[in-house]
């Protein structure tokens, strides 16, 4: 039995639904009880035991938004080796690197601690232009895209290729054992992406490139609480100095087909255009 932490999520209720149409049971943990299979909240102790009541597989996702997570995270960890887990699957960030603080602490520990295991270190997802995300809003609402990115580019990846990834690692009969930095086909700027959005969203979409610190004032002038909008920004500016410009070949070698472009993401997850703010698409559509 496989327990999705995160199952409700960007990457975990598509993990869920692949695991579906497999034959290993699982079971997505919420912190709304009616929304998953089990209540379970990182900062509730309580509800962990419960959650891994008859699991042998883990597919993780680390309390989003905490700048420490490894304090939460490495007790149940030791707690899940103990109920029976053998196999789990650590959902990071291209962006963080074993041993680094933060996640990159869980990332270095988990090989030790379970006999089976894969850490996904995706670049940016597709979704951030679709779903909530700011980046998504800020197209929606204002027709822009505004990043400290500069013209630098990254490998975007949709999130169905790294559940994707996911499922191999988690069922695979041969364990993973290793890190997967996980990207799309192809490496671009927000101005490619602006464009791409244009094309197929059917509305003018443009990239705004600022510094680092007028992007967190724009964040935070947006809704976004002080220390995201800082932590976003900051991101930025990695990506500027060309942290994200790669492509690796990890969807092809684990699951034997390419990933999906930018544009096929668009064209299947826009299908009547960018909505405005109203929620109608493209004119006509
Ligand atoms: N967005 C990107 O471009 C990108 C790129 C690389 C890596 N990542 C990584 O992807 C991860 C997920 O990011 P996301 O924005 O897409 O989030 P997400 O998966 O859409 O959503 C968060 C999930 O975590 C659960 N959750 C939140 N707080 C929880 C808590 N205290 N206890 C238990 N579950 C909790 C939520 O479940 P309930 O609400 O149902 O409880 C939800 O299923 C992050 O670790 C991020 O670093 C993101």
């Amino acid at each position: 039995m496989i327990l999705v932490i995160g199952g409700t999520g960007t990457t975990g209720r598509l993990v869920t639904a692949r695991l579906a149409a497999t034959t290993h049971p699982t079971r997505v943990a919420s912190r709304r009880a009616s929304a998953g299979d089990v209540r379970f909240d990182w900062y509730d102790r309580s509800t962990h035991a419960a959650a891994l009541d008859g699991a042998t597989g883990l597919y993780l996702i680390a309390p989003v938004g905490d700048a420490d997570p490894a304090q939460v995270m490495l007790p149940f960890l030791g707690l899940a080796r103990q109920a029976g887990v053998r196999r789990a699957v650590l959902l990071s960030s291209s962006a963080i690197e074993a041993g680094e603080p933060g996640l990159g602490e869980v990332q270095s520990r988990l090989g030790g601690m379970f006999p089976e295991w894969a850490v996904l270190r995706p670049s940016w997802f597709m979704e951030n232009f679709v779903g909530d995300h700011p980046h998504a809003t800020s197209t929606r609402e204002r027709g822009e895209i505004v990043s400290a990115t500069g013209d630098a580019r990254v490998g975007f990846v949709d999130p169905a290729d790294i559940a994707e990834v996911a499922v191999r690692a988690l069922t695979d009969p041969t364990p993973h054992d290793t890190e997967h930095v996980i990207t799309g086909p192809e490496a671009l700027s927000y101005a490619d992406v602006a464009a791409i959005l244009t094309d197929i969203g059917g509305r003018p979409v443009r990239h705004r490139a600022v510094d680092e610190d007028a992007l967190a004032a724009y964040h935070e002038a947006h809704g976004l609480p002080p220390d995201f909008a800082r932590l976003l920004a900051g991101l930025d500016t990695a990506i500027a100095a060309g942290a994200e410009d790669r492509t690796t070949s990890t969807v092809a070698d684990v699951t034997g087909r390419p990933p999906r472009s930018f544009r096929d993401f668009c064209r299947d997850r826009l299908p009547d255009g960018l909505p405005t703010v109203g929620g109608a698409g493209r004119p006509g559509a």
